[in-house]
């Protein structure tokens, strides 16, 4: 079965592409293979893609296809989604008549958001259109939040304190347990070098890999409905 995962936040850019380009790493070393489908119009992931191409570094086990459509996707999905293990659908970081489409061909939507008032919100957002199109259509698609660019100095805040509550609490989706640190080596691998899982291993890939690595298997298990949402996970 293929298992699709798309990241959505409209408001920010807190690291949807990043995050994306990780876990794709993480399934493709495992031996899966991965599409993924850029729909931003900014283009990161195919410029990513082609940089990689020019550079010979090429991420075995990942294909990259870009629809800026819903009817795009919709089609790629009949025709080619099979073919394929896992399914990672980047959006742009603004609200689009695309949120709605990518929802209804998802399993899991991950809002990433820096700790700042205005990506907690989009990510509010993200959450409340799942469950509207959960609710029409009949489906299950999960969501959850995922912190990211964290740093020591950030872990401090109010506003980090104040995310757990707000998420689980009044809002009632899931936070993933699992953050992304800021860390120079997720911004490397925008430069075209290959995923993170396949740059040789020194002290901060190896960091960066083990922080991916536990957010995969989180990832996982909220597919296979071991993690609830709110209090009760
Ligand atoms: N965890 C991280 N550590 C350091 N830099 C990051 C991290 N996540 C994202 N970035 C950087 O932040 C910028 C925006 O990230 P990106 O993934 O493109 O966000 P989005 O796709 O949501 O717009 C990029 O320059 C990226 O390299
Ligand atoms: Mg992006």
């Amino acid at each position: 079965m293929t298992v699709v995962i798309a990241a959505i936040n409209g408001k920010g850019g807190a690291g949807k592409t990043t995050v994306l380009m990780n876990i794709a790493g993480e399934y493709a070393l495992r031996g899966g293979s991965v599409a993924m489908i850029d729909m931003d119009a900014r283009n990161n992931l195919m410029k990513w893609w082609t940089d990689c191409q020019e550079k010979d570094a090429q991420p075995e086990g990942i294909e990259v296809y870009s629809h800026k459509t819903a009817r795009g996707l919709e089609r790629w999905m009949h025709e080619q989604r099979g073919a394929f293990d896992h399914v990672l659908i980047d959006t742009p970081g603004e609200d689009t008549s695309i949120v709605d489409p990518v929802i209804a061909s998802s399993d899991l939507v991950i809002s990433p958001i820096q700790p700042s008032k205005r990506e907690v919100l989009g990510a509010i957002d993200s959450f409340e259109n799942v469950v509207r199109v959960n609710e029409t259509l009949d489906r299950n698609c999960r969501h959850g939040v995922l912190r990211t660019r964290i740093t020591v100095t950030v872990r401090h805040t109010e506003l980090y304190r104040k995310i757990r509550p707000i998420i689980e609490d009044k809002v009632g989706t899931y936070l993933f347990r699992a953050e992304v640190f800021e860390r120079n080596v997720y911004k490397d691998i925008h430069n075209g070098i290959g995923t993170l899982q396949m740059q040789e291993v020194t002290d901060a890939i190896a960091k960066a890999r083990r922080e991916t690595q536990t957010l995969v298997e989180e990832v996982d298990q909220l597919l296979r409905g071991e993690l609830t949402a709110g209090r009760a996970a």
